[in-house]
């Protein structure tokens, strides 16, 4: 969750810090620091964002060739200036920034204690910085076997950098179960939480697996070894991100771009993979156990947040097309819950960050009973698609909004391409419908194109419910995960209560919620169970209910009894939530934007979701 920027070499530390902090802050934003080495050991941190870390420093000469930097997504003590990272040593010879939990601290801590260590925070990050320092000064070792030491001591996940006032030119890090990337410069390197602060500077990165430490000299070559100090050959890749894509390229927010970069993620996910004329559907990716995954039995999705919601528009398709049955868990519940897995079991995990703890604990526990694990991820080269056997990347770009959009789209893209092979494997669907339903996904970002034409229409109903205190999303059948979608993203970013439901629920029980003052999104395009959509909706106007309707163009039986309508285009049932879930995000990110939120770093949230 929290973001780690650091570097070593001949250039001014302080700007690259800086920068990458931006570059992160979507990871956490509640606090952040910087420790530079310039001569003395300098520290600087606030409470706050970055903007609040820059205004603290300004006026203040800060120079220096090496430091590192840490945006907070607190979780061991409040979010306060003393609980900011980086964390001193207790002889402030050292500092250390991490992101993790590491769970056994407060054993660690009261040995320290008893040794007259005196901490200052109440993080478990300082735990760390003191018992490294406690090594040396007790076994005489130097830095990067004091880590190595500490590490094999510590119970839990931390993607840590450490620097020392007397090694000036060296940079350690370490991982595990927290994401870590070191970019390689002509004579110095980078080292960050995830990619985006380094893609300006290097190209030439390596991903640190799990227990692995490396070590970075200014002009030196990479010393890389394990924590049980087994020495390892860096495995050097190419980054492929694109610059723009970290930029917010014209629009007011994060958010707002990647919502209408949709058409082109969406061709994205799919280019190189689909082609209707030739009846072609290929993912190289699962290309070796699509065999096994058109046998299986049963599919489990496992997912959190937005991305269930994506497995379960993939659990209708996967039934409806290829006819394997499914079940959509939430990762942070089936691993916990003792389930019957076995060899024939297929997995398949989706996250956009490939770093969500719950979700990679899941996979740890299937595949350790056997099973294959498929992944969906969006960002390249992070934890999960590490671990699967097999995946597909989703190729959405970079997701900076902390509210997942364009990677929802992305996800769901895959998994029709997934279900579509599938049937195509297992004979499960017609010729002549295949054919039909590539064409129909070809379509896809054209009529997403169009969807996004609805955003004047939009903010006029946004400014209408900016101040609802609650609202209800329904949908049926590929409708319903939209309906939870919709539901989600309201409440993220505009704080308003708001629960999605599947339509014919709403009777046996949240019905009692509805009065004049209760808006409820209804999701009634036209096929599926359009007419029994239409009943539910007259069973909500018979309450005085406040009908906004998703529906399909030309409808009219719907517009006859809604107060409010919005059109989107046409298209086969099983791909309406990638055209439906368009207007739902826009209305969350006008009503968000008109009550004053901060629409890309929502209260508490963090965008991967690196903690249990
Ligand atoms: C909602 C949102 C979250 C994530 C969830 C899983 O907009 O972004 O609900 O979907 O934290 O994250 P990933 O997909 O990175 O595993």
């Amino acid at each position: 969750m929290c973001g780690i920027v650091g570097y070593v070499g001949s250039k001014q530390a302080y700007p690259i810090l800086i920068n990458g902090l931006y570059r992160l802050e979507y990871r956490g934003y509640d606090s952040a620091g910087i420790a530079i080495i310039d001569g003395d050991l300098k520290m600087y941190k606030t409470k706050g964002k970055v903007a609040d870390l820059e205004n603290f420093v300004s006026g203040k000469d800060i120079k220096g060739t090496i430091g590192i930097a840490h945006t907070r997504w607190a979780t061991h003590g409040e979010p306060n200036d003393v609980n900011a990272h980086p964390h001193y040593s207790e002889s402030k010879q050292l500092a250390l920034i991490h992101n993790g939990i590491i769970e056994n601290y407060a054993s660690l801590k009261e040995e320290l204690i008893q040794r007259n260590y005196t901490f200052k925070s109440e993080t478990d990050t300082e735990v760390l910085v003191y018992l490294i320092e406690d090594i040396m000064e007790k076994e005489g070792v130097p830095l990067e076997e004091a880590v190595r030491i500490a590490l094999n001591q510590v119970i839990g996940a931390y993607a840590i950098v450490v620097i020392s006032k007397n090694d000036p030119d060296m940079l350690i890090a370490a991982r595990k179960g927290s994401p870590m990337v070191v970019g390689i410069g002509d004579d110095d390197f980078y080292i960050a939480s995830d990619a985006t602060p380094i893609a300006e500077y290097t190209k030439e990165v390596i991903y640190l697996d799990d227990e692995e430490i490396v070590c970075v000299r200014k002009g030196e070559k990479i010393i890389l070894k394990t924590i049980k100090n087994k020495v390892k050959t860096p495995y050097i890749q190419k980054l492929e991100m694109n610059l723009t894509a970290l930029e917010k390229g014209g629009f007011e927010h994060f958010m707002l771009k990647e919502i209408y970069e949709q058409p082109t993620s969406i061709l994205d996910s799919f280019r190189g993979r689909l082609d209707a004329k030739k009846g072609l559907v290929k993912l190289g990716g699962i290309s070796d156990y699509e065999q096994k995954m058109a046998k299986a039995k049963r599919i489990i999705i496992i997912a959190c947040g937005t991305s269930w919601h994506a497995g379960l528009v993939g659990e209708y398709l996967f039934e409806d097309l290829a006819r394997i049955p499914v079940e959509v868990e939430y990762a942070s519940e089936f691993r916990y819950r003792n389930p019957v897995l076995n060899e024939d079991d297929i997995i398949i995990a989706i996250s956009q960050s490939g770093e969500t703890a719950d979700t990679l604990a899941a996979i740890q526990l299937a595949k350790s009973k056997g099973a294959t694990i498929i992944g969906i991820c969006n960002v390249v080269g992070s934890s999960i698609p590490r671990t699967t056997h097999a995946g597909t990347y989703t190729h959405a770009g970079p997701e900076i909004g902390v509210a997942s959009t364009k990677a929802f789209t992305a996800q769901v893209t895959v998994l029709t391409l997934m279900a579509l092979r599938m049937a195509q494997m297992k004979g499960t669907i017609e010729k002549s419908k295949f054919h039909h339903l590539l064409y129909e996904l070809e379509s896809i970002p054209s009529k997403v194109e169009e969807a996004l034409k609805v955003d004047e229409q939009i903010k006029e109903l946004a400014r209408i419910f900016t101040f609802a205190r609650n609202f209800l999303y329904l949908g049926r059948g590929y409708n319903f995960p939209v309906a939870l979608e919709g539901a989600l993203k309201l409440k993220e970013i505009s704080y308003i209560h708001a629960e999605g439901y599947p339509a014919a629920e709403m009777k046996h029980g949240p019905i009692a919620l509805i009065d004049r003052e209760m808006p409820v999104v209804v999701i009634a395009t036209n096929k599926g169970t359009y007419d029994k959509v239409v009943s539910n909706i007259q069973e909500v106007k018979a309450r005085n209910g406040r009908i906004i309707a998703i529906v399909t163009k030309g409808d009219t039986a719907v517009k006859e009894l809604a107060d409010y309508v919005i059109e989107v285009p046409e298209t086969d049932e099983l791909f309406v939530p990638l055209v439906a879930t368009i207007p739902l995000q826009l209305l969350s990110y006008h009503i968000a934007v008109m009550r004053e939120c901060n629409v890309d770093q929502p209260r508490n949230l963090a965008k991967s979701v690196t903690v249990e």
